[in-house]
């Protein structure tokens, strides 16, 4: 490639390109100039030798400057790379493992005729003195992850910063162990050990010996097998090669994700990676992004476009996939749930219609319920151990059901799926006031029979509780109400309006928990709340609790009658309040608390569910609640 064939290309003549290259373009029009040097750069062509040392004429080439090993930027380079490309540059490449050596490396690439350098800044360097023999026009720009020195910089990354929100986000949901795994030797290792601390140190959780930095697979995966005998609920990842290590020891050794363990990763990809089965859920860290601004901006000095942008900052995104979920080894012992899981559509309107009238729905959603797997979700956000017996269709509507209490951390192995049956539905009327009527289709939960319960034992193993509501077939409550008697096992009951419950039965219940429809049900005639209660635990319930929607609640218990008032929460949908009430009853009571703050735990969870769409999205996770637990002095 010469002058002449340049010239062809540009549909100009060679001296016009000499102008051009060489900047004495003062006569030539702008449209023509951009095109010379587009083509100049695209065919990287180099006119004569002089015009390297010429500082005032371009190489088309763009050094790349960085700290350490070019495995651990695989994604910054992958950035810059595209973005020198985009502009037609091409990128020279410079690793520098010693600080000493930088200007040796710098003086490669100024010999090389590099334009401009992008350079990565992970320490304090003393880039005045490296740069002191560059040529006084040689652009130069930076990118970093450290905080102190992003002024300095075009780019920056706050990797601690995606490192807390990882361990943020598993705390939220729960887990206290969380055990670090980062590579020995990396250039964010630091960072992440850094933001680690900080996310656990403002959970007041005391850092245990659980940062573990390895310098290789091989090493990943020993730790890996270490950690499985500890304390541990979850593991937080420095990339998704780690992650995948992970992955691999868990399933060897028949742990689920996330039931048995979370795992969550620091990545550069913003969409899930197909390989990770279930999906990974990941922090963002921008690193690609990062490289590309960096040299985007080196590009812009380069060519005198404006003046160079402030420093460009990356905050990292969570990806929510499907490996993180409320920790199963809770503080609590086993809460099984034996009940309905329907796909509820949600249709809100101004007022529930009467007969005859016709309305128009403002908005319908399709969101997970059913009671059965409302209990046993509501009690896995809280961090209850909780196991679900149940049936759903094999249609699409099962598998987001199932996804739904696999992804909050309940132990779905008690699950059967019904493949010639569709998924239970309810088609749920919502009013402006939150208030609700519900149709149910059973569909698969017809099929929730004895012999399910009966064929899943195993799920009421070292049981403290099972959580039943009526919504089910009648055999069912009956055969799983008296099994848990014979074992010792602590039944919480919601009965339908649908269901008078006999005495035999009602004398094997520990906790009956009827809203005042419900009681009304099982005690009609015009007697009052708590007469009805009273009546009804000489029944023989150990403890009868009415659930009052904003008026509170009502214990009749040998040892106490008393009203507990409502948590004071805008309801926008009360559907599910009565499931979220007993999931979070079960859960503080699991892990030894008395009845009073039990109720109490449980009403701000019932509160804080009405608040939102729909029943599992909106049911409350332990943060919150906890929040609450410490700004009402509950226990
Ligand atoms: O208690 C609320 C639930 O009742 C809804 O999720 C709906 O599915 C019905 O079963």
């Amino acid at each position: 490639m010469n002058i002449r064939d340049i010239a062809a290309l540009a549909g100009v003549s060679p001296a016009t390109v000499s102008k051009v290259i060489n900047n004495k373009d003062d006569s030539i029009t702008e449209e023509t100039r951009e095109r010379v040097l587009r083509i100049v750069k695209e065919y990287n062509f180099k006119p004569f030798r002089k015009y390297i040392q010429n500082e005032s004429t371009f190489s088309g080439f763009v050094g790349l400057l960085l700290p350490g090993s070019a495995k651990a930027f695989s994604d910054y380079i992958a950035g810059a790379q595209a973005a020198a490309a985009a502009e037609g540059y091409s990128m020279v490449l410079c690793t520098c493992q010693e600080e000493r050596d930088l200007e040796k490396h710098l003086n490669n690439l100024f010999n090389r005729g590099v334009d401009g350098v992008s350079f990565y800044l992970d320490r304090e360097v003393d880039f005045r003195r490296a740069f002191a023999n560059a040529p006084e026009k040689l652009v130069r720009t930076a990118a970093t992850n450290r905080r102190s020195l992003a002024g300095q910089c075009a780019a920056y990354c706050a990797f601690s910063d995606a490192t807390r929100m990882a361990a943020e986000h598993l705390i939220r949901l729960g887990h206290r162990e969380i055990a670090l795994l980062g590579w020995k030797d990396h250039f964010l290792t630091e960072d992440l050990v850094a933001g680690y601390n900080e996310a656990l140190y403002e959970h007041d959780i005391l850092p245990r010996e659980a940062v573990f930095l390895c310098d290789s697979p091989e090493d990943v995966m020993d730790h890996v097998r270490q950690i499985t005998y500890g304390l541990s609920t979850a593991f937080l990842c420095q990339d998704a090669q780690i992650a995948a290590c992970v992955y691999r020891v868990l399933s060897r050794y028949g742990l689920q994700i996330p039931k048995d363990y979370s795992v969550i990763s620091i990545s550069d990809h913003r969409a899930p990676l197909d390989v990770f089965e279930p999906d990974l859920t990941m922090v963002d860290v921008q690193l690609r992004a990062l490289g590309q601004a960096a040299m985007e901006s080196l590009i812009l000095g380069i060519e005198g476009k404006g003046k160079a942008p402030e420093t460009k900052c990356f905050a990292p995104r969570l990806w929510q996939g499907a490996s993180v979920a409320s920790p199963l080894k809770g503080r609590g012992r086993r809460i099984v749930v034996v009940g309905s899981m329907n796909m509820d559509v949600i249709i809100h309107m101004t007022h529930i219609p009467t007969s005859g009238e016709s309305l128009h729905s403002q908005r319908i959603l399709n969101l997970p319920g059913g009671k059965g797997a409302n209990q046993a979700v509501g009690a896995a956000k809280l961090g209850g151990n909780a196991y679900v017996i149940g049936c759903l269709g094999g249609d699409q509507e099962g598998r987001l059901l199932y996804n739904s209490l696999v992804e909050n951390g309940v132990s779905t192995a008690g699950v059967q799926i019904i493949h010639e049956k569709p998924t239970g539905k309810a088609y749920i009327l919502v009013g402006e006031n939150g208030e609700s009527t519900i149709v149910r289709a059973h569909g698969a939960n017809d099929e929730l029979q004895p012999d399910v319960v009966r064929a899943n034992e195993e799920c009421f193993k070292d049981a403290e509780f099972c959580l039943i509501s009526t919504e089910m077939p009648w055999k069912t409550v009956e055969y799983a109400i008296n099994f848990c008697a014979t074992k010792g096992i602590k039944t919480i009951v919601k009965p339908t309006i649908q269901t008078v419950i006999p005495p035999e039965i009602l004398q094997k219940i520990t906790y009956l928990v009827p809203n005042e429809k419900e009681l009304e049900v099982q005690v009609p005639g015009s007697k009052s709340v708590e007469e009805k209660a009273e009546f009804l635990f000489n029944s023989g319930p150990q403890n009868v609790l009415v659930t009052l929607g904003e008026k509170g609640c009502y214990l009749h218990s040998k040892d106490l009658k008393r009203h507990f008032p409502a948590a004071d929460f805008q309801a926008v949908d009360t559907t599910g309040a009565g499931d979220a009430f007993i999931g979070a009853l079960a859960v503080y009571l699991s892990e030894g608390h008395d009845i009073v703050p039990s109720i109490q735990f449980a009403t701000y969870a019932a509160g804080l569910s009405v608040t939102r769409d729909g029943v599992q999205p909106a049911l409350a996770d332990r943060m919150v609640l906890e929040i609450y637990s410490d700004k009402y002095n509950i226990d």
